[in-house]
């Protein structure tokens, strides 16, 4: 049966757009028009400035993979909304705010003075976001690289480059910080020596994937695939949203 409408989430929770809308509504005017996100920014609408970007979710229709990617919301050719069917949106508010603890990159761009006006903030922080779920271990210049797409007016590229490129510069993973309850590195078991870039930071961390890449949400899934896709989330501190 043919349908009538697309649905797709948002930092975990699930909106259904139906034909009412206009069809070239790009999902950057979704997600600021319907109030969902206004910490996706915009400037040029023309896809060259990068300040739209969010993380979105989706099912490899060749694959069956899960693939993450950062992408400009406001591509309005590329991304109208009803290209989003079945994706999984995660939005800077996805991530934390300083009311429910900051996530490690939001963290990491304030400790080094990444956030001049703020403008870009949320767009730097979903490219890093995008490109960590893909390799946590990238390299400074596979850092840089990301990074050629977002403009700052404010033009601290120096300040967002050193705060992103620290994840780089870690021996831990950004997961596998101090465990506050124990005291001791996650990753090694042993005392935190508070010399990594990595340090123990005094609130509770959020988990680095806060919210589960859901694209598989909207699939039929067996039992069995389900289990299967919970143990392998499990120890990433992933949850199903
Ligand atoms: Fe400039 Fe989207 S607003 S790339
Ligand atoms: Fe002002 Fe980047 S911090 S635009």
């Amino acid at each position: 049966p043919v349908r009538s409408e697309v649905i797709l989430k948002v930092n975990g929770k699930e909106y259904t757009v139906d034909k009412s809308l206009d069809p070239a509504t790009s999902l950057n005017e979704f997600l600021r028009d319907k109030r969902i996100s206004m910490g996706t920014k915009y400037m040029c609408k023309e896809g060259g400035c990068g300040v739209c970007v969010v993380m979105a979710a989706s099912v490899n229709p060749s694959t069956n993979d899960i693939e993450r990617k950062a992408i400009n919301s406001n591509y309005t050719c590329m991304c109208p909304v009803f290209m989003c069917d079945g994706w999984s949106i995660t939005t800077v508010e996805g991530l934390g705010s300083q009311r429910d603890g900051l996530h490690p990159i939001q963290d990491r761009l304030d400790k080094y003075n990444g956030s001049q006006c703020g403008f870009c903030s949320p767009a730097q922080i979903m490219n890093m976001y995008a490109l960590l779920l893909n390799d946590t271990k990238p390299s400074k210049q596979e850092i840089e690289d990301a990074y050629d797409g977002i403009l700052c007016r404010c033009t601290g590229y120096r300040s967002i480059l050193d705060a992103m490129k620290s994840f780089a510069d870690s021996k831990c993973s950004p997961t596998d910080i101090e465990d506050l309850e124990t005291k001791t590195c996650r990753k090694t078991g042993k005392p935190c020596p508070g010399k990594c870039s990595n340090p123990a930071t005094p609130k509770p961390e959020r988990p680095l994937h806060l919210v589960l890449d859901s694209a598989q949400w909207f699939k039929p899934t067996t039992l069995t695939q389900l289990y299967d896709l919970l143990n392998q989330y499990k120890e990433k501190d992933m949850r199903l949203v």
